[in-house]
């Protein structure tokens, strides 16, 4: 049987943007917004990837981080997304990684809304950058084209709900789907080395479902999965298409944009893991050699 069997899935919003525009913040502000807590101003742990509903509807967010040296996760990042939320600062304006993420949304042919961030700070100029977004093409709804544009401060929370709208906007024409009942796919969105913990790597499952016991390929490393996490640390039992999860029991760190699939047993994970890890050694080796 090959067809495949799709439905509904939930969207992944990556949010790009150039250095200190206020990606991790909006994040942060859109999470806590979300979070039910007694206290004002309750404080969540920041982390690279959540879900969130909002009127019954999930949205799956990813962080990228601004700096020059992460332009490899940003093209990884463009791929393995169904929206671009670009972050462009109001009393900054466009700038280099503005740019390159522009480029990689562009190149991945993915839509972009655009949240105009810290419109709370003196200075600040939204109109300055849309006219600026003009040189990149992007021509936004009050300068005559299609592109959505959004004020926002990830400071004061202002317009946060109209970004959210936007995006389920844009998501359902979108139209995204996934089937949920085969063996899980996904990519590795980031991944560390806990002293406690061992290899904690956060997956992005984009087919399938993910669950505890299935055994995974991530780049060149495998695991069996003892246990999977959500962003307030809860244990997972199932994690379907567009869920982020925090796996445990890897036996090394993959990399961030490593792709992963499960395997049907262990055996087959080694001989994949042994095979790509030659290749990484024989290419060192060339290298070496000059
Ligand atoms: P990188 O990940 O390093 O590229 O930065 P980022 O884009 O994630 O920016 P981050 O959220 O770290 O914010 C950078 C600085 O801007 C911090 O000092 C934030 O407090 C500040 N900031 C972020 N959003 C706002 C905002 O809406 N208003 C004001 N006034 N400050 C903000
Ligand atoms: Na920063
Ligand atoms: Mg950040």
């Amino acid at each position: 049987d090959t067809t495949e069997h799709l439905k509904p899935r939930p969207p992944v919003v990556t949010i790009m943007g150039h250095v200190d525009h206020g990606k991790t913040s909006l994040l942060d502000a859109i999470r806590n917004s979300k979070v039910v807590t007694g206290e004002a101003g309750g404080i969540t742990q920041h982390i690279g990837a959540y879900q969130i509903e909002q009127d019954g509807q999930k949205i799956t967010f990813i962080d990228t981080p601004g700096h020059a040296a992460f332009s490899q996760m940003r093209a990884r990042g463009a791929k393995s997304t169904d929206i671009v939320i670009l972050v462009v600062a109001a009393d900054d304006g466009v700038m280099p990684q503005t740019k390159e993420a522009i480029a990689h949304a562009k190149a991945a042919d993915v839509p972009i809304i655009i949240a105009i961030n810290k419109i709370d700070k003196e200075g600040s100029d939204p109109n300055r950058v849309r006219t600026e977004l003009l040189s990149e093409e992007l021509v936004t709804e009050s300068m005559g084209g299609d592109v959505i544009d959004v004020e926002v401060s990830a400071k004061s929370g202002q317009n946060l709900d109209k970004l959210l709208e936007m995006i389920i906007l844009q998501s359902e024409v979108l139209e995204l789907q996934a089937n949920p009942d085969r063996t899980a796919e996904g990519i590795v969105i980031e991944a560390q080395l806990d002293r406690g913990r061992g290899p904690v790597a956060t997956v992005l499952v984009q087919k399938g479902t993910l669950k505890p016991g299935d055994i995974l390929v991530a780049g060149a490393e495998w695991g069996r999965v003892r246990a999977m996490l959500d962003e307030d640390g809860k244990q997972v039992k199932e994690a379907p298409p567009s869920k982020p999860v925090e796996v445990l029991g890897f036996q090394g760190t993959p990399e961030a944009g490593d792709m992963v699939a499960v395997v049907e047993n262990e055996a087959r994970a080694r001989e994949i893991v042994e095979y790509r890890q030659r290749q990484i050694r024989e290419k060192a080796s060339v290298v070496a050699s000059g």
